[in-house]
């Protein structure tokens, strides 16, 4: 089972990271020296995912636009004798195949997988939320993806959170077959706290097979009014065909402000050149010195 197409959502407003984004994509905020989404794009390639569809608004040209050449600044990179820069620009372009389709109208994040159905065709394939952020030993998608072809299964990435969370995300239900790997029995996405099966929510990481498209054509508006990926992986999971593993690595919500911060800090001290300088602002900041 060969997976290569990724779908990467990123056609949502970003209203959390407001007034940063009223005219900038969320997916392009920078992260230390690069925009959020290309940390997402280059865990996908690390993962040998060579398809990158993109499933954007008309606001987001943007995005497409720094996955491919920039002539002029090539140009200009060169004349100025850059080419650490020069190439480094360069490999951002050259990095994936890029497609894009348009989610004319935001219904959800099922609503939007759906709309990558005739580019997917009848294929596995993965979905990353371009705003999650995935570090660790292995690249996030890879550790999904390793168990989806050994198990020919679809797969969802779910890590521990918080009881008072819960709320936030979608939420199994399973039994831990193997350490780290669950069979997921139910989904419910954005449960109460009081009625939550298990504090194991799903991140923004999924490799699913294609029968996910006929489930996401029938399900109803959902939590929110929305068209919920989480209900069709519900129909999944009834079925017996949906697996969960527990994500090993450091995450962070590029949404959350509070996280946004602590991954920009996060990168920028393992740059040596930029560390004892951080360190010291950090230190002088801290109010209780
Ligand atoms: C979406 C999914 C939810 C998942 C979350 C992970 O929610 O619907 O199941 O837990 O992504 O980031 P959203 O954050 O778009 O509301």
């Amino acid at each position: 089972m060969d997976i290569t197409k990724v779908v990467i959502p990123v056609a949502g407003w970003g209203t959390r990271s407001l007034p940063a984004t009223k005219n900038i994509p969320k997916e392009m905020l920078p992260i230390y020296k690069k925009p959020v989404v290309q940390y997402v794009v280059e865990e996908a390639i690390q993962t040998g995912l060579t398809d990158v569809i993109f499933v954007n608004n008309q606001n987001k040209k943007i995005i497409e636009d720094h996955f491919d050449y920039n002539f002029i600044l090539e140009n200009l990179l060169e004349r100025k004798g850059k080419p650490e820069l020069l190439k480094e620009i360069r490999d951002v372009a050259e990095m994936a195949n890029i497609i894009s389709v348009r989610q004319k109208l935001q219904l959800g994040l099922g609503h939007a997988v759906l709309c990558a159905r005739e580019v997917v065709k009848n294929e596995p394939f993965a979905v990353m939320v371009g705003d999650d952020l995935m570090f660790g030993v292995d690249p996030g998608i890879q550790q999904l993806v390793d168990v989806a072809k050994a198990e020919r299964m679809a797969v969802v990435g779910v890590v521990e959170v918080p009881q008072e969370k819960v709320d936030r995300y979608g939420i199994i239900n399973g039994e831990e077959y193997v350490p780290g790997i669950f069979r997921v029995r139910s989904v419910v996405e954005k449960p109460a706290v009081e009625d939550a099966p298990s504090r194991m929510a799903i991140v923004g990481r999924y490799v699913l097979t294609p029968e996910v498209f006929d489930h996401l054509d029938k399900v109803e508006p959902g939590v929110g009014g929305e068209i919920q990926l989480t209900d069709a992986l519900e129909r999944l999971a009834a079925e017996n065909r949906l697996l969960a593993v527990r994500m090993r690595g450091r995450r962070f919500d590029a949404g959350d402000w509070a996280e946004y911060l602590t991954a920009n800090i996060y990168f920028a001290l393992q740059d040596e050149e930029l560390r004892d300088g951080l360190v010291a602002n950090l230190l002088e900041l801290l109010p209780c010195k």
